[in-house]
């Protein structure tokens, strides 16, 4: 490979951490404000911390050094220390429960270097005062990627994420090697194209998130838990498009069509999110073999939050929340532009729902395993 591509590949694949981010703030177009959906699901698996609470809490260990817990890809907003007040409420109850003095608790909240951590440490610190009397709660911000080693070997005792972890580390390897853009304007092209974008997705989370369950399980102690819940497909068609992926490359390509962005930078986008099928997700994890699986559930993304509340103008604006900087970054483009993506993903949306599109709707994945 000449030394040119070779850069421009590494520039691809390294960007995804360093422009990562979602709006920051607490303005009408921010992550704080556009978030209900997430916020849904962080709802959704609230009993499955309770449990995974109830598993650590058995009666026999008392945690006399601390319990540790933390939240990975924490964002900034209302959603930011929900997993972690359940968690801690959780551990309150339990030890009610039990008779016994709850333990001190360290909550730790990670996330990549360009979140909003003004605003997470504003949200701790509110959540402290709340918290003053009923036990010692200490707090840590741990910025870094979850696709490196982020806490001490065998310090965690309960990890916890919500939509999250189908960020990948990087855009698909396979794709970018061969320049293969993850969506070409001509139909037939992306019609026989499909399979070999979804496997390259597929291959890219299959090794990422191998990855993150070999540096969580150095970092968790046995018997740790997890809950998670990331984005997902209800079954695996190699044959079908990844319906987020699809729908935003679309969007960005009417953008492209309009003059709006640049067609030659768009070739080289990639949408870093995949969501496995369940079925996908535990061979993973027992490929693995850190980890044994307690439950893996699917949940509705529409059921999550009321069918009102999920109108093509609020998940419009959702993807405008999660993806902007990186758009804006990637395009060189003004955050203005992305009032017309907006504009374009409700409009796309109307003709075809994001339910149905292209054929599969997407899901939430939630998981609670068990660090054997
Ligand atoms: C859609 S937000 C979810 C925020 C929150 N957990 C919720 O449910 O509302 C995804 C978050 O994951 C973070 N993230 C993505 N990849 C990451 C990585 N490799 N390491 C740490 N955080 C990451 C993003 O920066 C973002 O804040």
């Amino acid at each position: 490979m000449k030394r040119s591509e070779s850069d421009q590949e590494n520039n691809i694949m390294a960007s995804v951490q360093e422009t990562l981010q979602m709006v920051s703030g607490d303005g009408d177009t921010s992550y704080a404000r556009n978030s209900v959906l997430q916020a849904g699901e962080q709802g959704n698996i609230k009993p499955m911390i309770e449990e995974a609470v109830a598993n650590l809490l058995d009666g026999s260990n008392r945690y006399p050094g601390g319990m540790m817990i933390a939240d990975l890809g924490c964002s900034s907003g209302p959603n930011t220390l929900v997993l972690v007040s359940t968690a801690v409420d959780a551990v309150r109850r339990r030890c009610m429960q039990l008779q016994q003095q709850p333990p001190e608790i360290c909550i730790n909240l990670n996330d990549l270097q360009n979140n909003d951590f003004n605003s997470v440490i504003k949200s701790l610190n509110t959540y402290k005062q709340t918290q003053e009397g009923s036990g010692l709660i200490l707090t840590s911000i741990v910025p870094g990627s979850f696709y490196g080693r982020l806490f001490n070997k065998c310090s965690l005792h309960l990890v916890c994420s919500t939509c999250s972890l189908h960020w990948l580390s990087k855009a698909p390897e396979d794709l970018v090697r061969n320049g293969i853009p993850c969506y070409d304007s001509d139909e037939v092209a992306r019609r026989a194209r499909r399979s070999t974008v979804m496997k390259a997705y597929a291959r890219q989370f299959n090794q990422d998130f191998t990855q993150f369950l070999g540096l969580r399980a150095q970092e968790m102690v046995r018997g740790g838990q997890m809950v998670f819940s990331i984005l997902g497909q209800r079954y695996h068609d190699e044959d079908d498009a990844i319906g987020h992926v699809e729908f935003i490359a679309h969007v960005l390509h009417e953008m492209s069509s309009m003059g709006l962005i640049d067609q030659e930078k768009l070739d080289s986008f990639y949408v870093p999110v995949y969501g496995p099928s369940p079925d996908e997700l535990r061979v993973i994890i027992e490929a693995e073999g850190s980890f044994s699986v307690t439950k893996i559930a699917v949940h509705e993304p529409t059921i999550c939050v009321g069918r009102g509340i999920t109108t093509a103008k609020t998940m419009a604006q959702a993807m405008r929340a999660a993806m902007e900087p990186m758009i804006v970054q990637h395009f060189g483009s003004s955050p203005q532009v992305m009032d017309e993506f907006v504009l374009i993903a409700e409009k796309l949306m109307k003709l075809s729902p994001l339910d149905e599109y292209p054929n599969k709707p997407g899901v939430f994945l939630a998981a609670s395993l068990v660090r054997t």
